[in-house]
C-alpha cells in the first residue's frame, strides 16, 4: 500500500459519551422491534433483492494493524446506489397500504427522494419531490426518471422540507419523510427499520465478532437504524463511532451536552448528505445512550479517498464509494493512527472493523469530479 504510506489524516473533534448506557431493549422500544422484524421479512422479498456485498479492506487492515476491515458496499443495494433504498421505498410501501390513490411527497438532499419516487413507482404512485437550491441537477434528474415530479425550492434543506409540509398540509399529500418532529415519529421510524436490515445482512455474512463500527451521520436516521439492527442482530455489542463533516457536527455537539443542539452550517460539506445541523428526534433519543464516541472531519480527504477506494488501495477489489462513504474511514484511519486515540478506542491487531460504505455514484457528476482530484493527488 506505498500510495498511503503516510496517511497522517486528523480528526477536527473527537468526543467520548459521558452518558453511555447501551440497552437493547429500550432501543428496540424506540424504533419498534416488530418495525425491524417486518423490514428485512418485507425488503428480503422484493424483486432483485440480494444483499450487499461485505468486502474486506485487506490493505487497509493491514497498514493499520487491525484484524478486519469490513466495508459494506451500498453502492450496489438494487439500483439505486446508496443505503437509502432500504429506508424510504420501504416507509412508502407501510404507509400507503395498497391504497393507490395516495399521492406521497418528501423533501429530500437526494437519496432518500431518490428511494421514495422508487417505492412510489414500484406500487404505481404518483410522488412529489421537494429539493433544495443545493442539490444538484444529476441528482433531480435520477428523481424524475423514477416518473417523480421534483419541486426545486430556493433556499436549504430546512426550507425545502417547509415547503413539503405546507403543500402537502394544503393539498392532502402523504408526507413520506425520514425526519422526525412533534407528532410525526412513526414514518422516521419506518426509514429507521429499512435500514437496519444491513446489519441483519451483516450478521449473515461474517461469523467475526465486530469489535467497532463507524457511523456516518447527518440527521442521525442512517446511525440509529443500524444500531437498531446491533441490538436485534449482533451478539455482542461493538464499539460505536459517528462521524460528522466539521460544520455539521450536530450529533457530536449534542452528545457533547447531553441534550439537543442546532448546528448552524457555516459552509455546507462537499458530503451533501451529511451536511445537517440538527438531530432528528427518533434517532436523537437512541443516539444520546448507544454511541461510545463522535468523530468530525473535514473535506481535506474525501477525493483521494474517493480515489484510493477506485484504485484497488484498501482492498483487492475495486469500489465505488461516493462522497459519504469516505468519512467513516477517513475516521478510522485518523482513529488508528493517533496512538493515544487508538488505545482509547482498544484499536487492536484482534479488533474487526465495520465501516457503512453508504453510497456509490449516486451523483455521477460530483463522483467524476472528486475521483478525478483524487487521482491526482494519488500521482503526486
Ligand atoms: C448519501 C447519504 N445521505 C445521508 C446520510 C446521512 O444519513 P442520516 O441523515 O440518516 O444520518 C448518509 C450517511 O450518513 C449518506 O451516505
Amino acid at each position: 500500500m506505498s500510495t498511503s504510506e503516510d496517511l497522517k489524516w486528523k480528526l477536527t473533534n473527537y468526543i467520548d459519551n459521558k452518558n453511555y448506557n447501551f440497552s437493547r431493549e429500550k432501543i428496540l422500544k424506540i424504533c419498534d422491534e416488530s418495525n425491524v422484524d417486518d423490514a428485512y421479512n418485507t425488503i428480503s422479498k422484493w424483486k432483485d433483492y440480494k444483499p450487499t456485498p461485505l468486502v474486506n479492506l485487506v490493505k487497509l487492515s493491514n497498514k493499520l494493524k487491525l484484524n478486519n476491515i469490513f466495508y459494506k458496499d451500498e453502492s450496489k443495494r438494487f439500483h439505486l446506489k446508496s443505503f437509502k433504498a432500504l429506508g424510504g421505498a420501504y416507509a412508502v410501501e407501510k404507509t400507503t397500504q395498497g391504497n393507490k390513490n395516495i399521492i406521497v411527497a418528501t423533501a429530500t438532499a437526494g437519496n432518500h427522494g431518490r428511494s421514495v419516487a422508487w417505492g412510489a413507482q414500484r406500487l404505481g404512485l404518483k410522488c412529489k419531490i421537494f429539493i433544495s437550491e443545493y442539490v444538484s441537477e444529476a441528482r433531480a434528474n435520477c428523481m424524475r426518471k423514477l416518473d417523480a415530479e421534483v419541486i426545486r425550492v430556493n433556499g436549504n434543506y430546512e426550507k425545502s422540507l417547509e415547503t413539503c409540509i405546507s403543500e402537502s398540509n394544503k393539498n392532502g399529500w402523504e408526507i413520506v419523510q425520514d425526519v422526525a418532529w412533534e407528532n410525526y415519529e412513526y414514518v422516521p421510524k419506518l426509514t429507521m427499520a429499512g435500514y437496519s436490515v444491513m446489519i441483519k445482512e451483516i450478521s449473515n455474512q461474517t461469523n467475526q465478532y465486530i469489535t467497532h463500527v463507524f457511523l456516518q451521520a447527518g440527521v442521525g436516521g442512517m446511525a440509529s437504524g443500524a444500531i437498531a439492527g446491533i441490538a436485534k442482530y449482533f451478539k455482542r455489542i461493538p464499539k460505536i463511532i459517528i462521524v460528522e463533516p466539521e460544520n455539521a457536527d450536530c450529533v457530536l455537539k449534542s452528545v457533547e451536552n447531553g441534550s439537543l443542539q442546532k448546528v448552524n452550517i457555516k459552509k455546507e460539506s462537499i458530503m451533501g448528505g451529511m451536511s445537517c445541523g440538527e438531530v432528528s428526534l427518533v434517532p436523537w433519543k437512541i443516539l444520546k445512550e448507544s454511541v461510545n464516541t463522535c468523530t468530525s472531519v473535514t473535506d481535506e480527504n474525501v477525493d483521494l479517498t474517493v480515489a484510493m477506494l477506485r484504485n484497488k488501495i484498501f482492498s483487492d477489489v475495486e469500489i465505488v464509494g461516493g462522497e459519504c462513504s469516505t468519512p467513516g474511514i477517513i475516521s478510522l484511519i485518523a482513529c488508528a493512527e493517533d496512538s493515544e486515540i487508538r488505545k482509547n478506542l482498544e484499536l487492536e491487531e484482534s479488533s474487526n472493523i465495520l465501516i457503512i460504505g453508504c453510497e456509490g455514484d449516486a451523483d455521477e457528476d460530483l463522483y467524476n469530479k472528486l475521483l478525478s482530484t483524487g487521482n491526482k493527488k494519488l500521482l503526486k
